[in-house]
C-alpha cells in the first residue's frame, strides 16, 4: 500500500504519506459529542445531531478539500516560519509527516523546523457529564530537537457554525447576526453561541423563537496571549487557512458580535535544547442550561496532560472492551485484521454515527435510515449488547401501529414516511440477533410506544410488521414495490402504480422464518400456523413467478414486465433475489445453486461481484433512479460491497466455503491500489466502481455503509461458522478447503469460548466431531459451562 499500512498488531493505521487520494478520517465520539477528523486535521463536529448541532464547519465539496479542521498552527517567534501539527491546512514538507488512526483516537507527528510535535485527537468518554457537556481533546506535545533555544507560539484554531447545518450554509448572510463570540480570561476560555436557532428538519423557512441551546468552548492548558474571534480578521483578505494573516501581523484580541465565528487561541512556549512541552486544547460545548454552574469546571476538565491521558486510556479501553468479544486467526493474516479490529470497529462507527456525517455526507439531508440502524444493529448484538437493546427500542418507537415506519428518523420524534416495502420488517432482524445473542426474551415483553400514540409491546411491533407485509401484496401475491426495496434507487418499478419486489418476497419470507424460530424457542410457536401459511404463499408466489431458467428474476414491473430477467436489455441478472433465495431458505437445492453460479459467471469482476449487469445505459422512467446514475457506479452496476455479504452468506449455507471466502478475500477494502481505490483502505465503502465505467477500482462513500456489521456477522457467523441460536452457540464453519484449520475466540453469554477447528480432510463444511473442556459434544451447539472460559476443539471431516 502506497500511503500507509497496518501497525503490527493490527490496531492502528499508520498514514506514512499524508498527500492521500482523498481524506482518510476517523471517527472520535462519546455518544453525545461526534468528531470526525481526516490525516490531515480536516473534519466537522457537533453536538447530539449533526444537523441540529453544528459546532464546527466543513465544507464538503470544495476545493482546496478537506476543509477547514481542528488545526494547530505553530510558528517561530523568532524566524516567523509557521508550519501546521498536520500537515494541512500550512502544507510544508509532506514527509515530515506520518499519522495513526487507532479506535477512538488519531495522531498527528511530525518533525519540522528542528521541532518534533505530536498531536493526538480523541473524544474523551466524559463519563458524568451526562448530555450537558461534550468535547474533544487535542493534547499535543513539542519537543526541541534543533540543538538550540526555541521560542514558539502555538495557536489553536476553529471556526464555527453554532447551531443549525443547514441554516448555517444557505442563510449565512442573515445568520451571522446572531453569532456571539468573547474571551473569558478569568476562565482562560473562548465562548461562542448563536441566540438563534432552527429545529425543524423539513422547513427552514420557518422561524423559530429559540436560541441554539449551546455555548460553545474553546480552551488550552497555559494562559493565552492572544486570540481571534473573526475568520476575516484571522485569515486576511485574498488568504486562506494556509496561510493566516493574524500569523504574521499578530491576533486582534478583540470579541465578536457578528460575522463568521471562530476561535483561534495563541500561547507561548519556550524550549530549551532537547526540552518537551504539552500543550492541551479542549473544544466542546456546555448546556446553556447548565452553563453557569459548568462553566469553569467543565473549561477545566482536561486541562492538565495527564488528565487527558487518563481520558484516553478510558478511551482505548472502551474499544478494547468492544472489540474484544472476537478474535480469530486464520491462515490469512491480512484478512484477520479486519476480522478482529477494523471490520467491528467500522460496524459500531457506522451504527452510533447512522449515515449521517462523513466526507461524504453533509448530516443535513437525512437522519438514521430505519433499515440502516436495523441492520447495524446486528453487529452491536454482538459487541455492546445494552446499545444494541437501546437502539431496538429506539427502532420500536419509529413504528406507526399498523407496521409502517419512518424511513428516515431523527430520534427527536421527526421523521418521514415513505412507501417502502422492506422498512419494517428489518426490525424482525435485529430484534432477533439481540435475543439469540443475549437470551434476553424480556426485550419482547418490553412496552414501547408507537408512533399514532397507541403502545404495545415489541413483540406486537414484530408483528405489526409483518401484518403490513400481508396488506401490501400485488397481483403475484408479492409485495408491492412502492418507493423501493432495499435498492432505495428501484424506485419507479412498475410506474406509478408500483410493481412488485421479488427480492421483497424472499426478504420477508426469511423474516418470517426468523419470527417463527423466535417464537418457537420461547414457547409461542402454537398460534403461529397464520404467519406459516403466509410465508409457504410467499414461497409459491416465488417458486412459481420468480424462476427464470438460470436465475430468480428482480420484480414485476408495469404490464408484468420482468425485470431482472433474459427478457430485458439492461439489469438482466441482480444479486440479491440469488443470495436471498438461499438466505430465505427457497426449497429447491437445484435452483439455489444454479443461481448462485449465473452470479460468478454474469456478475463477478477482478473487484468483486457487481450489483446487476448490464448496467442501465437509458433512462427508463418504469424502472427508476438506478437507471439515470451513470453505468458502473452507485446501485446501477457497481460493486455496491452490501450485497456481496449477502452472497457470501449464501454460498455458505449451500457449503461453498472456497467460493465464499474468495467473494470475502476480494473485496477486503486494502486489495486495490489506493491510487485507484481512493477511499480508506482500513474500512468498507459503500460501492467500489465496476467495470462497466472507466474509473473501474474506484471506491466511494467509505464508512456509512451496512457492509461492516454485515460482514462481520457473515465472516463470524458463517464463514468461521461460530453463529448465536437461541439454544447457544453453534460452531459449524465453512471454509477455503485449502485451510488446515484455524482458531477464533467469541464471547457469548458471558463464557468466553476459545475454538480451534482442525481440517485434516481439507473439507470445506461438515462437522465430524466436538470436544468442549474435553467432553464429546452432540451436535454442533456448545454446552454452557459455569466457567468463564471454555476450550472447544472441532475437528471437520467427511461425515458418514
Ligand atoms: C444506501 C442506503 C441503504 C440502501 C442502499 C441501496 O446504502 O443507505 O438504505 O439499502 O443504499 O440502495
Amino acid at each position: 500500500m502506497r500511503y500507509g499500512h497496518f501497525s503490527g498488531d493490527g490496531r492502528e493505521f499508520v498514514i506514512t504519506d499524508v498527500r492521500t487520494p482523498s481524506p482518510w478520517i476517523n471517527y472520535l465520539y462519546s455518544g453525545t459529542y461526534f468528531a470526525t477528523i481526516s490525516a490531515n486535521g480536516g473534519g466537522i463536529s457537533y453536538d447530539r445531531s449533526p444537523l441540529h448541532g453544528r459546532v464546527t464547519r466543513y465544507r464538503i465539496n470544495d476545493v482546496p478539500p478537506d476543509r477547514p479542521g481542528k488545526y494547530i498552527y505553530v510558528k517561530d517567534r523568532d524566524s516567523g516560519e509557521v508550519w501546521s501539527l498536520t500537515w494541512q491546512p500550512v502544507g510544508r514538507d509532506a514527509a515530515a509527516y506520518r499519522v495513526r488512526h487507532g479506535f477512538g483516537y488519531t495522531v498527528a507527528e511530525s518533525e519540522v523546523a528542528g521541532i518534533a510535535g505530536s498531536v493526538v485527537f480523541f473524544v474523551p468518554a466524559d463519563e458524568g457529564a451526562g448530555e450537558e457537556e461534550g468535547r474533544e481533546v487535542w493534547r499535543a506535545t513539542l519537543r526541541n530537537a534543533s540543538g538550540r533555544p526555541r521560542r514558539l507560539s502555538v495557536t489553536g484554531y476553529v471556526e464555527f457554525a453554532l447551531g443549525h447545518a443547514l441554516v448555517d450554509l444557505i442563510n449565512q448572510c442573515d445568520d451571522q447576526h446572531f453569532n456571539r463570540v468573547s474571551f473569558d480570561r478569568g476562565l482562560n476560555a473562548l465562548f461562542a453561541t448563536k441566540t438563534y436557532w432552527v429545529t425543524e428538519s423539513g422547513g427552514t423557512q420557518q422561524q423559530e423563537n429559540k436560541e441554539w441551546d449551546r455555548w460553545a468552548f474553546f480552551t488550552v492548558d497555559r494562559p493565552v496571549s492572544g486570540y481571534e474571534t473573526l475568520r476575516e480578521r484571522f485569515l486576511g483578505p485574498f488568504r486562506s487557512e494556509a496561510d493566516p494573516a493574524a500569523l504574521e501581523t499578530g491576533l486582534s484580541s478583540r470579541d465578536a458580535d457578528f460575522g463568521n465565528a471562530v476561535g483561534a487561541l495563541e500561547v507561548e512556549v519556550e524550549l530549551g535544547p532537547g526540552e518537551s512541552a504539552d500543550v492541551v486544547f479542549s473544544l466542546g460545548v456546555i448546556a446553556k442550561a447548565a452553563f453557569e454552574e459548568r462553566k469553569a469546571s467543565a473549561v477545566a476538565r482536561f486541562r492538565d496532560a495527564a488528565a487527558a491521558d487518563a481520558a484516553l486510556a478510558r478511551v482505548r479501553a472502551g474499544w478494547e472492551r468492544v472489540l474484544g468479544r472476537t478474535r480469530a486467526r486464520t491462515p490469512e493474516p491480512e484478512a484477520d485484521v479486519f476480522l478482529n479490529f477494523w471490520t467491528p470497529y467500522q460496524a459500531k462507527v457506522a451504527c452510533d454515527v447512522g449515515r449521517v456525517a462523513s466526507f461524504y455526507y453533509w448530516g443535513i439531508g437525512r437522519g438514521f435510515g430505519f433499515r440502516d440502524t436495523a441492520q447495524d444493529t446486528i453487529a452491536l448484538a454482538v459487541s455492546d449488547a445494552a446499545s444494541a437493546r437501546r437502539r431496538v427500542l429506539l427502532l420500536a418507537r419509529q413504528m406507526r401501529s399498523d407496521g409502517r415506519v419512518y424511513h428516515h428518523f431523527y430520534g427527536d420524534g421527526q421523521g418521514e414516511f415513505t412507501c417502502h416495502c422492506d422498512d419494517p420488517l428489518w426490525l424482525i432482524l435485529a430484534a432477533t440477533e439481540y435475543v439469540k445473542e443475549t437470551g434476553d426474551a424480556g426485550l419482547l415483553e418490553q412496552v414501547e410506544p408507537f408512533l399514532d400514540g397507541k403502545e404495545g409491546t415489541v413483540l406486537d411491533h414484530l408483528l405489526a410488521a409483518v401484518r403490513f407485509a400481508e396488506t401490501n401484496l400485488g397481483r403475484h401475491g408479492l409485495p408491492v414495490f412502492g418507493r423501493g426495496d432495499w435498492n432505495d434507487t428501484l424506485d419507479y418499478i412498475g410506474g406509478e402504480d408500483g410493481g412488485e419486489s421479488v427480492w421483497g418476497g424472499m426478504f420477508i419470507v426469511a423474516m418470517i422464518n426468523r419470527l417463527l424460530e423466535l417464537l418457537e424457542a420461547h414457547g409461542r410457536g402454537a398460534g403461529s400456523g397464520p404467519l406459516r401459511s403466509f410465508r409457504d404463499r410467499l414461497v409459491e408466489a416465488l417458486e412459481t413467478h420468480a424462476w427464470d431458467g438460470e436465475w430468480y428474476i428482480r420484480a414485476f414491473g408495469a404490464g408484468g414486465r420482468r425485470v431482472g430477467s433474459k427478457d430485458e436489455r439492461y439489469g438482466r441478472i441482480f444479486v440479491n433475489p440469488q443470495s436471498w433465495a438461499a438466505i430465505a431458505g427457497l426449497p429447491d437445492r437445484r435452483r439455489l445453486l444454479r443461481a448462485l453460479d449465473s452470479v460468478r459467471e454474469r456478475l463477478d469482476t477482478p473487484y468483486g461481484p457487481k450489483i446487476c449487469a448490464p448496467a442501465f445505459r437509458e433512462i427508463d422512467p418504469r424502472v427508476g433512479l438506478i437507471t439515470r446514475c451513470v453505468p458502473g457506479k452507485k446501485e446501477n452496476g457497481a460493486v455496491f460491497c452490501h450485497p456481496v455479504a449477502w452472497l457470501i452468506q449464501a454460498e455458505c449455507l449451500l457449503g461453498r466455503g472456497g467460493r465464499a471466502f474468495d467473494y470475502f478475500r476480494r473485496l477486503l477494502p486494502d486489495r486495490v491500489d489506493s491510487d485507484v481505490f481512493v477511499a480508506e483502505p482500513y474500512v468498507y465503502s459503500q460501492y467500489i466502481t465496476s467495470d462497466e465505467h472507466d474509473e473501474a477500482g474506484r471506491a466511494s462513500h467509505s464508512w456509512q455503509t451496512g457492509t461492516a456489521a454485515w460482514m462481520y456477522r457473515v465472516s463470524f457467523d458463517q464463514i468461521l461458522g461460530l453463529r448465536p441460536t437461541y439454544g447457544g452457540l453453534a460452531v459449524d464453519p465453512v471454509i477455503p478447503a485449502a485451510w488446515k484449520g484455524f482458531g477464533a475466540e467469541r464471547v457469548f453469554r458471558g463464557v468466553r469460548y476459545e475454538v480451534e477447528v482442525e481440517n485434516p480432510d481439507g473439507v470445506e463444511s461438515g462437522v465430524a466431531s466436538v470436544v468442549a473442556d474435553g467432553r464429546p459434544v452432540t451436535g454442533v451447539i456448545l454446552p454452557r459451562p459455569e466457567a468463564a472460559v471454555c476450550r472447544v476443539r472441532v475437528i471437520l471431516g467427511r461425515t458418514p
